[in-house]
Parts: C-alpha cells; structure tokens; sequence
C-alpha cells in the first residue's frame, strides 16, 4: 500500500477563547492550567486531522508562560504539525492575546505537545507523511527531529543518573540552595 502524505496547512488550526473570570485565580489572571486545557485541546484536534482518527497526548515540552493573561483577552492558539515520525506528532503551538480595547496583541507562549496516533483497537498507528512546502517547515521539522532525540534523552537521564547518585553524593551539591537539610 502507498504511503499517505498531508500537507502542514491540511491540519493547521486556530482556536479562539474570551478569558472569562472564571478562568482567574486568585490574583485576577488566568489560571495556567486553563491555558494548558487548551492547548491540548488545539493540539488533539491538529494531530487528528493529520492523521484522520484518535490521538493521545504523550509529551509536553517548552511550555513558558512569558506574560499573564487577563479576564476579558481573546486568546488564540495556533497549531500546526511540526514533525512526524511513524506514530508520533510533534504539534507547534503559539498562543497569543489580544487585548479587544487597544487591539494589543502579546505572544504568552509556545510549546511542542507530542501526539500518537491510536487505531481502534487502541494500538499505536502509522501517521501519513508531511509533506513540506516552505522554508518554515523544513526548519520545524528539522527541529521536530532533534526535539523528538532531546526528549528521548532528557527521559533516559531522569531515569538512570539520578536514582543511581547516592545521597552522599548529592547533599554537598545542596549547600547553596534554597533548602534545609533534616536527612
Ligand atoms: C505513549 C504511548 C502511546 C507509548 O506506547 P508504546 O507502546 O510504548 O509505543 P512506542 O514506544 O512505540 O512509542 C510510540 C511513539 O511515541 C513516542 N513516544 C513514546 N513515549 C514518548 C514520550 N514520553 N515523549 C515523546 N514521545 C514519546 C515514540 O518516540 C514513538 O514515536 P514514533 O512512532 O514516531 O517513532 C503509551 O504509553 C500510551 O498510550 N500512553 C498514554 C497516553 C495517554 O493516555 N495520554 C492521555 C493522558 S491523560
């Protein structure tokens, strides 16, 4: 069977949200998790119109929340298909706010959610290919490669290094950190 290939703009997507006040916390801006919901939500609906079915969050990376978001902001995610491998989607997201009075717009993050297909059988499943128009995606793409071998690398580190230190070996490490030992 021939392989499937989309194009970035196949599945690209815009989300738009008014920042309601029950979105704030307790200092009158909104919560970081509202944000995360959805970018997730952008991100689910990005990776399955790439691949044309059901898709499951696996990874988030490079989530920064740069400025607040305010009660009464229009936000907007924009998310497109960075990378894919054989399973797995990388989708770039950039959430901007646009304050409605002064038509001020500000960048308050982008990250990288990582999606893999699932059939339904609910295994892992082969994604069409991308298929890259533009300077732009090469470059994402590329990056997506890279992000997908850091990743990897960053999850292998956190598995073995540290469980594998001693405490002994830790706590001098500690002296000028913000903590008190009671070991
Ligand atoms: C993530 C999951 C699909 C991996 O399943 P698996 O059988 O171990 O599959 P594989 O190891 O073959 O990995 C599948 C793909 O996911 C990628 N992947 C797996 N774990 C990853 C991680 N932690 N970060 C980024 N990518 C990851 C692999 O690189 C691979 O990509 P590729 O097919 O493009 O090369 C599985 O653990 C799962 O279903 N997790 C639950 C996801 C979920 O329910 N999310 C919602 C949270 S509420």
């Amino acid at each position: 069977m021939s392989q499937i290939f989309r194009s970035v703009s196949d599945s690209e997507t815009v989300l738009t949200e008014l920042m309601i006040p029950s979105y704030a916390n307790f200092g009158g801006k909104v919560h970081g998790g509202i944000l995360l919901s959805l970018m997730d939500k952008v991100a689910y609906v990005t990776a399955s119109k790439h691949y044309g079915g059901y898709c499951v969050t696996v990874a988030v990376e490079g989530v920064e929340f740069m400025h607040p978001v305010e009660v009464g902001q229009l936000v907007s995610l924009k998310a497109s298909i960075n990378y894919v491998g054989k399973s797995s989607m990388i989708v770039g997201i950039r959430v901007e706010a646009l304050h409605p009075k002064t038509g001020e717009i500000s960048h308050t993050n982008s990250s990288y959610f990582t999606m893999v297909a699932k059939n339904e059988a609910h295994e892992t499943d082969r994604v069409p290919g991308l298929i890259l128009q533009t300077e732009t995606e090469i470059r994402r793409f590329y990056e997506g490669m890279h992000l997908k071998i850091l990743s990897k690398q960053k999850r292998e580190m956190l598995k073995s290094d540290f469980s594998s230190l001693s405490i002994e070996d830790i706590t001098p490490k500690l002296v000028h950190e913000n903590c008190s030992l009671r070991y």
